[in-house]
């Protein structure tokens, strides 16, 4: 696992969150393990489907269930007081998912923001009302009027321009841009200590993606967040993040700091990640496409899941039995034959 200097505040062991259908069992996360350090930022890569997705909703307690279920392994959140001094422990995997306890986490220590605003705006409330709303259901002693000045405050803090007139805007009045300004408005107002962005940017153009980009990197320093950063794509993860986990079917592949990563990246599935991104120069003849499609995620085979499309592959070894994840270097970790 990668250390760090700063103190934990999360703890994922052995997670396997399981979905359970009418074809067969997808097991969506089959023993995940890493931690998440306060003010750090870890960035989650892989291809649509390996269960990016699955692994927040797994920590914010929103599975859909059923069909979907953990069934292994703890996620522990350090609930650090004001000030840092002592943390309680709280294993999420055991709460009620809709409990008094999981919901106050939700939103006031971890905040999330996702691809499609609308996913947390209602679009019959002003987004001032629900950031208020959000503000109110969390904090005890506080004023409607102190709320709506806080939400004004957030706004402005996301770049939202006239927040004094826009804070009684309908979502639909605002552009893509602006909505998910609203939204992460919305997931930081309570001051959570771990913001989750799952591919917030993938659905804006360019232009509006990397003023986001900006914004959130500009966001996590100020208020001294962790910041989970989701995406399939590996040029914005690693401009967001300290440390990179590469997953693949449910399982971590590779797990390194993202300059191990640029420079050094050692798992055959990493190696194709950056084949297929882009270079600088837009030399797109260059993009190579991870050869094979993803295996049906109903499949199970003996040995190592990306067996069946790795270039380096050794048969009778890579898929004899599966290959553990392993330390190779300090902060290194690389599920695969080769280097064990
Ligand atoms: N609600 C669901 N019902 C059934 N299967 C699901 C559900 N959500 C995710 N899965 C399956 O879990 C796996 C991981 O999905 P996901 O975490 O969404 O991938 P991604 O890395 O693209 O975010 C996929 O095989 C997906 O089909
Ligand atoms: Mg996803």
């Amino acid at each position: 696992m990668t250390e760090s200097e700063n103190p934990i505040l999360v703890e994922v062991q052995d997670l396997k969150t399981y979905f359970f259908l009418h074809e067969g069992t997808v097991k969506a996360l089959d023993g995940v393990s890493f931690n998440i350090y306060k003010g750090r930022s870890l960035g989650v890569i892989g291809e649509s489907g390996c269960g990016k997705s699955v692994t927040a909703q797994s920590m914010m307690r929103i599975v859909p269930a059923p069909p979907g279920r953990v069934v292994n392994g703890k996620i522990d959140m350090y609930l650090w007081e004001r000030g840092g001094g002592s943390a309680e422990v709280v294993d999420v995997v055991q709460l009620q998912a809709n409990g008094k306890k999981m919901r106050s986490i939700r939103g006031k220590q971890i905040g999330m923001i996702f691809q499609e605003p609308m996913t947390s705006l209602s679009p019959l409330h002003t987004i001032g009302n629900q950031i208020a709303e959000n503000i109110l259901i969390h904090e005890q002693d506080i004023t409607k009027q102190q709320a709506r000045e806080r939400t004004i405050d957030m706004l402005a803090r996301v770049g939202i321009p006239q927040p004094q007139r826009l804070v009684d805007a309908y979502p639909h009045q605002l552009s893509g841009g602006m909505r998910q300004r609203a939204m992460i408005a919305m997931a930081l107002v309570c001051g959570p200590n771990l913001l989750i962005a799952d591919e917030p940017t993938t659905a804006l153009d360019v232009t509006i993606e990397a003023q986001i980009l900006e914004l959130l990197k500009t966001l996590q320093s100020d208020l001294g967040m962790a910041l989970m950063y989701i995406s399939h794509d590996l040029a914005v993860v690693g401009e967001m993040s300290d440390e990179i986990m590469v997953m693949y079917l449910g399982q971590v592949m590779e797990h390194a700091s993202t300059d191990e990563i640029f420079d050094n990246a050692l798992h055959p599935y990493t190696e194709a990640l950056w084949r297929s991104v882009p270079t600088i120069e837009g030399k797109l003849e260059r993009l190579v496409p991870i050869s094979g499609t993803l295996p049906s995620p109903f499949e199970t085979q003996p040995g190592c899941r990306f067996f069946s499309r790795c270039v380096r592959r050794i048969p009778g070894v890579c898929n004899a039995a599966p290959p553990p994840l392993k330390e190779v270097a300090p902060g290194h970790e690389v599920r695969c034959f080769l280097y064990q």
